[in-house]
């Protein structure tokens, strides 16, 4: 399988571990000598309650996530959270958004039809390219939450720390979209309320979303929430109110097991920040890239970058493909290009990129 695939540095949905696609492959017609394949088995089965049970251990123990909070599978991926986190935790009153990109920004307007969603800082004068000191931020009286977007899959902008609300005197949760770098570092839960993530970055296939909830913000939502979209309804019945992704839920068991295999988050962590300085330290070192972020808040996850050249983009990309260098367009709304490095890439996959960029910058320089 290996032999044939390329290094693909799609933002999402993205690269996944091979060994999790052969193993996948391998048990399609027949999982665990059960006569099903995982897709057409029932949620409430016996097999499909082992799948889910295991999934659920194992994103915990790879996540550390406090016993005071819950791990909910749903469905509608982070935009559809940005409705679902106002409908169950705003109350109507106000809650506090921090912009620092396009997701946030989403974020901020989608709560406006909720609550009185608000502003606490927006980073739009610089481009997005930096983060606001929390110190700075212009929180409300007592917001209901305050929003922010851990890793900005779009601008290249991470959170390194999370912010403390706590020290800043203010005791509303945290909420974060960790979307596109969930599972590739470790999370402060001591800083968080609620953490919400479409699974097709690092955790496996479009369709699942995650949502990690404290406990006591379980009983907050308006009287409109859908049923299937509230936290309590679907923590009381184990995610299975519905019918959840099952599939993806499987796939993404898979990964975290891979996960474990390859040392657990710390170890992840420990790759994805070389993988990141590799690259980093091509594009700073060159005179042909460019990448705009303040290096304290580079992501490690995605990295946009620039031709000084724009006129070069297309020959880039087309150079890229014909070795085997897929997805590295930008996001249409900033242009240029980006690579997202998610946990399934392995290092020889940025270092036959930087030494493409290299070959690519001497034949044009
Ligand atoms: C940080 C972040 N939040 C939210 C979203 C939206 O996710 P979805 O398309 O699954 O709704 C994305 C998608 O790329 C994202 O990167």
């Amino acid at each position: 399988m290996t032999a044939m695939r390329a290094f693909n540095f799609s933002a999402g949905p993205a690269v996944m571990p091979d060994a999790v696609l052969a193993e996948a492959a391998a048990e399609m017609l027949d999982w665990h000598g059960s006569g099903m394949g995982v897709m057409e088995m029932s949620h409430r089965g016996k097999e499909f309650g082992a799948i889910h049970e295991q999934a659920l251990a194992d994103l915990r123990e790879l996540l550390a996530v406090p016993k005071n909070f819950k791990v909910l599978f749903m469905q509608g991926g982070g935009l559809a959270e940005n409705a679902i986190v106002p409908l169950n935790l705003s109350q109507g009153q106000t809650a506090d958004f921090v912009v620092t990109g396009s997701w946030s920004q989403k974020s901020l307007g989608e709560a406006r039809k909720y609550c009185n969603a608000t502003e606490a800082a927006n980073t739009q004068g610089n481009g997005h390219t930096t983060l606001v000191d929390p110190a700075q931020w212009r929180l409300s009286n007592q917001p209901a939450y305050v929003h922010i977007c851990s890793n900005e899959t779009i601008n290249g902008v991470e959170y390194h720390t999370l912010p403390d609300l706590k020290a800043l005197g203010c005791d509303a949760p945290l909420v974060i979209d960790f979307s596109s770098h969930v599972a590739s570092r470790p999370v402060d839960w001591s800083r968080v309320g609620l953490a919400f993530g479409g699974a097709q970055k690092n955790l496996g296939p479009a369709g699942l979303t995650l949502v990690v909830v404290r406990d006591d913000l379980l009983d907050r939502a308006l009287p409109v929430c859908p049923s299937a979209f509230n936290y309590r309804t679907v923590a009381d019945n184990d995610s299975m109110f519905n019918t959840p992704p099952t599939y993806s839920i499987y796939i993404a068991g898979l990964v975290f097991k891979w996960l474990k295999a390859q040392g657990g988050i710390a170890a992840v962590e420990a790759r994805n920040i070389a993988k990141a300085d590799l690259l980093y330290h091509a594009i700073d070192n060159s005179g042909l890239y460019l990448n705009r972020v303040a290096k304290d808040c580079r992501s490690r996850m995605n990295v946009p970058f620039y031709l000084r050249n724009e006129s070069l983009n297309d020959a880039f990309l087309s150079g890229a493909r014909e070795r085997g260098l897929l997805q590295l367009k930008g996001h249409k709304s900033v242009g240029g290009m980006r690579a997202s490095i998610y946990n399934a890439m392995p290092l020889e996959g940025v270092q036959a990129l930087v030494r493409y960029m290299r070959d690519f910058e001497t034949q044009h320089g």
